[in-house]
């Protein structure tokens, strides 16, 4: 399974390796009567400098993904391989510490700490990293800076817009240098200009040779990242660029193998299709 996994997923980049590697994963909520299948046997290969959006209704399993992408839950079953490292069985101690150094968060409702200020929360994943008081303040200084907030460090969370606030948690999400972003409805409480904005980070970071798994049930939303990815009830049911599977013309690939490319030549770590 392994080796054909590592075949089937040169086909977007043949030049990057694998970061997220998802095999056959399930999600079960509960047991017995009451329990909830969130996910039902997703297979998914994400290489490095992707840019990557997961879109589906609401319900559809894409919150519990992301937990699981980001090392917050673990799977019932099925494998999960982020930056070559089998993460599906580790304890809640091992999941923080590979939290910590691959992934960085960007939430719908932001999740800053109410009590501190822009820099001292941009500071705080540093904090758990090890690192030491002027390195962390250089860094998330640096930081801020890069999200345009450099007048906004001594501002607490309640003093900033929701765009602001956003761009303290994408600055937080930066500043370990992670592998992979990751955010699940980033503009779910932006207005639109503030929305436009925050996607245009996004874009820089990936750009910049980042990896960015961004989530949403919004098409508008979805189409800003070069391969789009739908579920529908736990299941991955289309995946190509987004031209391609808004345009309706033939990725949705229910009942088949969603490793298997459904754009033949499709490069989806530039998001174009033909020969490089
Ligand atoms: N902790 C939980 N316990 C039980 N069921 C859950 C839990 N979390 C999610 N579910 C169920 O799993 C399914 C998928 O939920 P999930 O939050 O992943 O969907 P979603 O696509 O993110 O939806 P939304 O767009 O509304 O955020 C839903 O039916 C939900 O009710
Ligand atoms: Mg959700």
């Amino acid at each position: 399974m392994r080796k054909e996994l590592e075949v089937r997923s040169s086909y977007g980049s043949p030049n990057t390796s694998p970061v997220i590697e998802i095999v056959g994963l399930r999600k079960t909520y509960g047991e017995g009567e009451a329990s909830v299948e969130a996910i039902r046997g997703i297979d998914l290969i994400v290489n490095e400098g992707e840019f990557l959006s997961v879109m589906a209704p609401s319900g559809s399993g894409k919150s519990t993904l992301m937990h699981i992408i980001g090392c917050l839950d673990t799977p019932t079953s099925g494998s999960y391989r982020l930056a070559g490292r089998d993460v599906s069985h580790l304890d809640e101690a091992e999941l923080a510490s590979i939290r910590n150094k691959y992934i960085g968060f960007v939430f719908q409702q932001f999740h800053l700490l109410r009590h501190l200020t822009a820099l001292s929360n941009v500071e705080l994943p540093l904090v758990y990293a090890g690192l030491t008081p002027n390195e962390r303040r250089m860094r998330a200084t640096e930081a801020l800076r890069r999200v345009g907030l450099t007048d906004r460090m001594y501002h607490r969370p309640t003093q900033l817009s929701g765009g602001q606030q956003q761009r303290v948690a994408i600055a937080r999400a930066l500043v370990t240098d992670p592998t992979v972003i990751l955010a699940d409805e980033p503009t779910g409480n932006l207005d639109s200009a503030s929305s436009e904005e925050v996607l245009g980070w996004f874009g820089e970071f990936h750009r910049a040779g980042r990896t960015v798994v961004l989530i949403t049930h919004e098409p508008d939303v979805a189409k800003v990242a070069s391969r789009v990815v739908r579920m529908r009830d736990g299941l991955i049911v289309g995946d190509g660029p987004p031209e391609l599977v808004f345009g309706g013309t033939g990725t949705t690939i229910d009942g088949a193998n969603p490793l298997v490319p459904a754009i033949k030549g499709f490069d989806s770590a530039s998001g174009k299709l033909g020969p490089k």
